[in-house]
């Protein structure tokens, strides 16, 4: 059995998640977007009320209901979870960003349906902010701030190098493309980089599982560093 009891961090800390994909309008008929479901981050909210946090859950667009006790914000694009986000940000203890944002938006949103005269499209974006490296530039003393990293290959090298790139303290990467782990799947496989060089991998288990592992890491890490 897990022994949460004497390390249990998240109880009654402000605790930020964001969950699921986000859509980026292209016209009145069409948005564009990403294969993420939200469980991860509705496992995290649920996980964490469960210790005793005090949860806001922001989620772009997903099927999943969110948890009871949790303080809930749904967004569409990645434009709106940023200004969500950037709304609660300073009142936070902990940031889990676990929403599949979308890197580019379409340049333009047209008002009127693309009519299908002709025969190839081309739709120019552009990139949407990095919600998680604006937190890290801004982050507050002793605000504990965790990404994720969805990764086809290069798992460790590509997470290592957004966990310092975007100042975080923990990073959770998970090897996409696979079979049983990832997007839709209800279970993940991840391993857990920390700031203090401390790994984890948490070996193939339903996401809430894998949700209390990464609480637990976090109340861990904080014991480790104080704050
Ligand atoms: N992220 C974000 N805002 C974006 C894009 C990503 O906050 N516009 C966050 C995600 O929520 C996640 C982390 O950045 O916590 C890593 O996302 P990932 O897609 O793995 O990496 P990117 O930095 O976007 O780089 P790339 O997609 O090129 O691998
Ligand atoms: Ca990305």
């Amino acid at each position: 059995a897990r022994n949460l009891a004497q390390h249990n961090e998240i109880y009654n800390r402000n605790i930020l998640i964001t969950a699921g994909p986000t859509q980026e309008q292209i016209d009145p008929a069409r948005y564009f977007t990403n294969y993420s479901s939200g469980k991860m981050g509705y496992a995290l909210a649920k996980a964490a009320r469960s210790l005793g946090g005090k949860v806001t859950l922001i989620s772009g667009p997903s099927s999943q209901t969110p948890p009871k006790g949790v303080s809930f914000i749904s967004v569409t694009s990645a434009q709106d979870m940023l200004e969500a986000v950037q709304s609660h940000s300073q009142d936070s203890d902990i940031i889990i960003k676990s929403a599949a944002v979308a890197d580019y938006k379409p340049i333009q949103t047209l008002q009127q349906k693309q009519k299908k005269k002709m025969s190839n499209w081309s739709i120019e974006m552009e990139k949407t902010t990095d919600i998680l490296a604006a937190l890290g530039n801004q982050k507050q003393e002793g605000q504990i701030l965790v990404g994720f990293a969805a990764e086809t290959d290069q798992v460790e090298q590509y997470a290592r190098g957004k966990l310092e790139k975007k100042h975080l303290d923990m990073i959770v990467a998970n090897q996409i493309g696979q079979e049983g782990t990832g997007f839709h799947s209800d279970s993940n496989e991840v391993l857990i980089l920390t700031k203090d060089e401390r790994q984890k991998r948490v070996s193939k288990a339903p996401k809430l599982e894998i949700a209390y592992e990464i609480l637990n890491e976090i109340s861990h890490y904080i014991v480790r560093n104080g704050s």
